[in-house]
C-alpha cells in the first residue's frame, strides 16, 4: 500500500499512530541533546534532568512515586521482569496464577518456568471472558510467588476487577502484577487505589513509539533485575536509556491522561455505533466478551460461516486495518486461546475479527468500514469452498 492511499484504521489494539506532539518532544534528543544520561558532565545530566521529567510523566499517569517507574524496553519485558523478580527473591516460592487469557508475553513465560520447574495455575474465564475471583482466592498458596492479571484484555477489552484481585493477594501476602499494557487512555489507572505490587505499560499503545515500555515496582517491594550489566534505572534495569523514547513516553502519558475526559466519551460512541451497524446490517454476527465492563474502543465480533483471515484480506484490499485474534503457529491459523478460553468453538474463533479505535478514529472511517462490510461478508458466505480461498498471513495477536 502506497503512503498516499487511505488508510482506515481499527487496530489500535496493535499499535497506535505516533502523536505529532510526541514525535516534536523526542526529536531534539535525537538530533541535539543526544548525551549520555549517566555522564559526569552538565550535556549529560542535562539530559538526565529531561528523563527525569518523563518519569515523573508516566508516575503521574499511574499515580505512583516517579521512584518506583523503571523503564524497559517494553510490555514484554516489563511482565517477564516482575514474575522473574518475585520467583528469585522468593526462592521457596515455585507456584504462580495466572489468568489463561493473558498475553502470550505472560502465557508463553509461564510455559518456560514450567520448564524450568515451576507451577503455573491459568484460571478459567466464564463465556463473556469474566474471571472468577473466588477461584482465583482459591488458587493462591503458600508457595505461590506471584499473581498476576491483566488489566484489560487485548482481545475482547474485557475488564478485570483489578482493585479486588490485589486486595485478595494482599490478604494472602502474595504479590501482585497486573499487565495494564491495554488500558492507559481507556482507563484511569491508580497504582496506590488499586494496591497493586507491579504494573506493566507499553508506550506503543498511547502514541508513543514502540520500544519502551515501564515496569512499576511498589516500594518496599523486593526486586531482582531481569537485565543486568550497569546502574541504570537505579540498578533495576541496566542498559543505557532510550532516551529520546522515553521522553516521548512522558509527553505520551500526559496525553493519555487528558484522553480520558477529552476522547474517551467520543470513543465509546464511534465504538458502539461501529458494533450496532454490523450487528444490525450482518446476520449471523456475535459478540465475543461481555458488554461491560470493556474497554470503550475495543469490539470483538464473530462472523458465522467466515474465516476471519479472509475477511481482513478483504478489508486490507478496502484500505481497512483489523486483526483476528488467530496466531500462525506451524504455517496453520490456531484459533485464539482468549476466545478459547471463553469456550468458542474453534470455528467461532476464527471467524473472529477485532476493531480497535482511538482518539485519531473518525466518524468517516466508521461509515466507511460499515459501507464496506456487508457486501464484503456477502461475497465470502457465497463464495468459494473454504479449502480454495487465497492464502493469507495472519500476524500473532497483540
Ligand atoms: C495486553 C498486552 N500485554 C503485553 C503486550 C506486549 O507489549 P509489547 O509489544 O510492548 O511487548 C501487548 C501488546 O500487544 C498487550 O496487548
Amino acid at each position: 500500500m502506497s503512503n498516499t492511499e487511505p488508510v482506515y484504521y481499527f487496530d489500535s489494539n496493535a499499535t497506535t499512530r505516533v502523536a505529532p506532539e510526541v514525535v516534536a518532544a523526542m526529536l531534539p534528543l535525537l538530533t541535539e541533546q543526544w548525551g549520555n544520561p549517566s555522564s559526569a558532565y552538565r550535556f549529560g545530566h542535562q539530559v538526565g534532568g529531561l528523563l527525569e521529567t518523563a518519569r515523573e510523566q508516566v508516575a503521574a499517569l499511574i499515580n505512583a512515586d516517579p521512584r518506583e517507574i523503571i523503564f524497559t524496553s517494553c510490555g514484554t519485558e516489563s511482565s517477564n521482569a516482575a514474575l522473574q523478580s518475585a520467583l528469585t527473591t522468593q526462592p521457596g516460592k515455585r507456584h504462580i496464577v495466572m489468568t489463561a487469557v493473558e498475553h502470550s508475553a505472560n502465557i508463553k513465560y509461564g510455559q518456560l518456568l514450567e520448564k524450568r520447574g515451576c507451577e503455573v495455575t491459568r484460571l478459567p474465564v466464564d463465556s463473556l471472558g469474566e474471571l472468577d475471583v473466588h477461584l482465583l482466592h482459591e488458587s493462591i498458596r503458600p508457595d505461590t510467588a506471584i499473581v498476576s492479571v491483566m488489566t484489560a484484555n487485548n482481545e475482547t477489552g474485557v475488564i478485570f476487577p483489578i482493585e479486588e484481585i490485589a486486595a485478595i493477594c494482599r490478604s494472602k501476602g502474595v504479590p501482585f502484577h497486573t499487565d495494564a499494557v491495554q488500558a492507559p487512555g481507556k482507563l484511569k489507572l491508580d497504582v496506590r487505589a488499586w494496591g497493586v505490587d507491579f504494573l506493566s505499560l507499553s508506550a506503543h499503545k498511547l502514541h508513543a513509539p514502540k520500544g519502551i515500555g515501564l515496569l512499576y515496582a511498589r516500594r518496599g517491594m523486593p526486586f531482582q533485575p531481569f537485565v543486568v550489566g550497569g546502574g541504570q534505572e537505579q540498578g533495576r534495569r541496566a542498559g543505557t536509556e532510550n532516551t529520546a523514547y522515553i521522553v516521548a513516553f512522558g509527553c505520551a502519558a500526559q496525553r493519555a491522561q487528558e484522553s480520558l475526559t477529552r476522547d474517551v466519551p467520543r470513543i465509546r460512541v464511534l465504538r458502539d455505533r461501529l458494533e450496532a451497524g454490523i450487528l444490525s446490517s450482518i446476520s449471523g454476527v456475535t459478540r465475543n466478551g461481555a458488554k461491560e465492563p470493556r474497554l470503550a474502543n475495543t469490539s470483538n465480533l464473530s462472523f458465522a460461516d467466515c474465516e476471519a483471515e479472509a475477511v481482513l484480506l478483504l478489508l486490507d484490499r478496502a484500505g481497512i486495518c483489523a486483526s483476528s485474534g488467530s496466531a500462525c503457529t506451524t504455517g496453520s491459523l490456531a484459533p485464539s486461546h482468549v476466545l478459547t478460553a471463553m469456550g468458542r468453538t474453534p470455528t467461532q474463533a476464527l471467524g473472529a475479527v477485532r476493531f480497535s479505535l482511538c482518539q485519531y478514529s473518525t466518524d468517516a472511517e466508521v461509515n466507511y468500514l460499515l459501507a464496506k462490510l456487508p457486501d464484503l461478508i456477502k461475497t465470502l458466505r457465497g463464495s468459494i469452498p473454504t479449502a480454495q480461498r487465497p492464502a493469507v498471513q495472519s500476524a500473532a495477536s497483540t
